[in-house]
């Protein structure tokens, strides 16, 4: 199957890429200069190739990567900058990324980069998580005056336990893959130029196997916790809305966007 035969994944402000080889769909964050920064039309397009994936049973698998040094480093801070609480709150901000905890194929995480923040939270979206040696992760939230809004609080917990979530995002400690790996949030680590490789073959060998046992296996494994991780997830996204009515989360963004140190002042 050809990409050309997908015309309609084919956009023409690409911020992903999408390649198709047999039954595994890849899809290639392509915007580089920001770091694959998760801008809206990112999420938009992400979505609409997760929708196409869904739909169409010659896929069996699903693997996303980034490009250059990253990823994903988060959320689009420029974005972001200027929102007021009450447009975060009205348009449940972060809501439509929650299209990739619900697909309902298996899809692979291949972390070549930085996986900051949304990044670290998209890959956590994911069922397995490869990365490379390179690879680093951090919820860095609290250092830009906010916190994770898209599952971080409660995906990480619940793969690394309270004490080392807590730690990673009162902090915004950035680790290695080799500690991520140790810890459990990462699935396996390979050097960098085996990375795609060894993420196609996992994504090839499943998606050889029965599609509907694929899909109940991964069903069942989701609903370990679901009912919590759903309350959990919906209680961070409004507390995370929330820091948009401080002037720290104000201060923090600018800061960073005008790379100096910022100047909390706790409210
Ligand atoms: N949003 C927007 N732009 C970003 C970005 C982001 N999350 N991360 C990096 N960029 C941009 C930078 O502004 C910079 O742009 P310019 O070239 O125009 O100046 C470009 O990408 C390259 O970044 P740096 O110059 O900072 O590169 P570096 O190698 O010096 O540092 C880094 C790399 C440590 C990853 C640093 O870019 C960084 O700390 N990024 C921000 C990480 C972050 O705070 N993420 C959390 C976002 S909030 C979030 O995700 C909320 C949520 O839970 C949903």
């Amino acid at each position: 199957m050809s990409a050309a035969e997908h015309p309609e994944l084919n956009h023409p402000e690409e911020m992903i890429r999408v390649d198709f080889d047999d039954r595994v769909m890849t899809i290639t964050l392509t915007r580089p200069n920001a770091l694959n920064a998760l801008c809206k039309k990112l999420i938009m397009q992400l979505n609409s190739a997760l929708d196409q994936a869904e739909n169409d049973t010659r896929i069996g698998a699903i693997v996303i990567t980034g490009s250059g040094k990253a990823f994903a480093a988060g959320a689009d801070i420029s974005e972001m900058k200027n929102l007021t609480f009450a447009e975060v709150a009205e348009k449940d901000f972060i809501k439509p990324w929650e299209r990739l905890s619900q697909c309902q194929k298996p899809v692979i995480a291949a972390v070549n980069g930085y996986a900051l923040g949304g990044g670290c939270e998209m890959a956590m979206m994911c069922d397995i998580i490869y990365a490379s040696e390179a690879a680093q992760f951090s919820q860095p939230e609290i250092t830009i005056g906010t916190m994770p809004g898209a599952g971080g609080t409660q995906r990480l917990t619940a793969l690394i336990g309270k004490t080392k979530a807590m730690e990673l995002c009162l902090t915004g400690r950035m680790i290695s893959a080799q500690e991520a790996e140790a810890i459990g949030l990462v699935t396996r680590i390979f050097a960098a130029h085996d990375l795609m490789k060894e993420a196609m073959a996992t994504a090839h060998k499943i998606a050889k196997f029965s599609a509907p046992v694929v899909r109940m296996i991964k069903e069942s494994i989701n609903n370990v916790a679901e009912a919590s991780l759903v309350a959990g997830i919906r209680t961070e996204r409004r507390l995370f809305q929330s820091t948009f009515a401080l002037e720290d989360r104000k201060e923090g963004m600018m800061a960073f966007l005008e790379k100096r140190p910022a100047a909390f002042k706790n409210r």
